[in-house]
């Protein structure tokens, strides 16, 4: 599939070894064991407001595990609110990361991110839940310059539709020259597929979840896909970069059929999905993380 963006593709945009990697660290996410050998360990912890990710690479920076888990509630708008719920949460994550391993004890490299515009001191708390699961923080980025880093673009604008937001960053030499975000994600969506429908929030991102009913609700939830249009064009204008740079969706609230040709029309400019969207940002944390450990040029 090709998509048109700022007269580019995405797969112009993106290598094949780019969306390779990408698609291995999904499949990791479903796979009951390590994708490959390893000695090393670099692991990305993505502390969402959804769902927590942890991403473990080996020493050449191949894809080893992935794991999902819920966030229970711990993180708000990309900000930790439960400190003991986030780490209980990425334990989880780490066990099951471990039994996939063959219960080896093992020591790693750690790394996480946190979302623009937040304070250097909440930012920390990532790091100190990295540090509380036994592993140095070697590194803690800014969220849009790790999934620019995944997805291997050095200008362009990431829109990050996760759980609790919308995040808006235009890199630019691979650095953030402007970001946003505005308290509308794919938690909104559900709420207002539960409202319409008169089920549980449960029952809704269920419903949400499944591929098979994407065509027969999307009319219910296209005005909250149309807003996150809204918020992107906004902030691309008012960063002067509207219509001039590729705009990548990344995150797992835009993962629905219908949803990024939704927002382009109202952001008024082609916005793309990127594949396997949700794992963009863990796995540009582990990345970057192992560039620094190995001398390349990551953050
Ligand atoms: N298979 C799935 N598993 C988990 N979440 C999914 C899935 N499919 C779609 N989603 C949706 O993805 C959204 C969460 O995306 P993502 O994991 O990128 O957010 P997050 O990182 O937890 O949140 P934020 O970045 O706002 O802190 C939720 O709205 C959820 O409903
Ligand atoms: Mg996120």
């Amino acid at each position: 599939m090709s998509f048109e963006t700022c007269g580019a593709t995405i797969n112009n945009v993106l290598s094949e070894q780019t969306v390779e990697k990408l698609a291995s660290i999904d499949k990791a996410l479903t796979f009951d064991g390590p994708l490959t050998d390893w000695d090393e360990l670099y692991l990305g912890f993505d502390l969402g407001t959804t769902n927590m990710k942890l991403v473990a690479l080996n020493e050449s920076g191949q894809p080893v595990s992935a794991v999902l888990n819920d966030s229970r509630s711990s993180i708000r708008d990309g900000v930790i609110v439960d400190y003991m719920a986030a780490i209980e949460g990425m334990e989880m994550c780490l066990k099951t990361l471990r039994r996939r391993l063959g219960d080896l004890d093992f020591t790693a490299m750690g790394a996480a991110a946190y979302p623009p515009g937040i304070s250097q001191r909440t930012a920390q708390v990532c790091a100190n839940i990295v540090e509380a699961l036994g592993f140095p923080c070697m590194g803690l980025y800014e969220e849009p310059v790790v999934a620019s880093v995944a997805l291997g673009i050095e200008n362009g604008a990431i829109v990050d539709i996760g759980g609790g937001t919308t995040g808006i960053a235009v890199i630019q030499g691979g650095e953030v020259v402007y970001s946003a975000d505005e308290p509308t994600g794919g938690t909104h969506v559900t709420l207002v597929l539960a409202g319409a429908l008169g089920i549980s929030f449960d029952e809704a991102e269920r419903l949400k979840r499944d591929t098979k009913s994407h065509r027969r609700i999307f009319n219910i939830i296209r005005p909250v896909f149309e807003k996150m249009g809204v918020i992107a064009r906004d902030h691309l204008d008012k960063s002067g970069f509207l219509g001039k740079v590729p705009v990548v969706i990344v995150g797992g609230g835009a993962n629905i059929e219908g949803a990024p040709e939704a927002i382009s029309q109202a952001m008024g400019s082609e916005a793309v999905l990127a594949p396997y969207s949700m794992v963009v940002t863990p796995s540009g944390i582990a990345e970057c993380l192992w560039r620094r450990c190995h001398g390349g040029h990551g953050k």
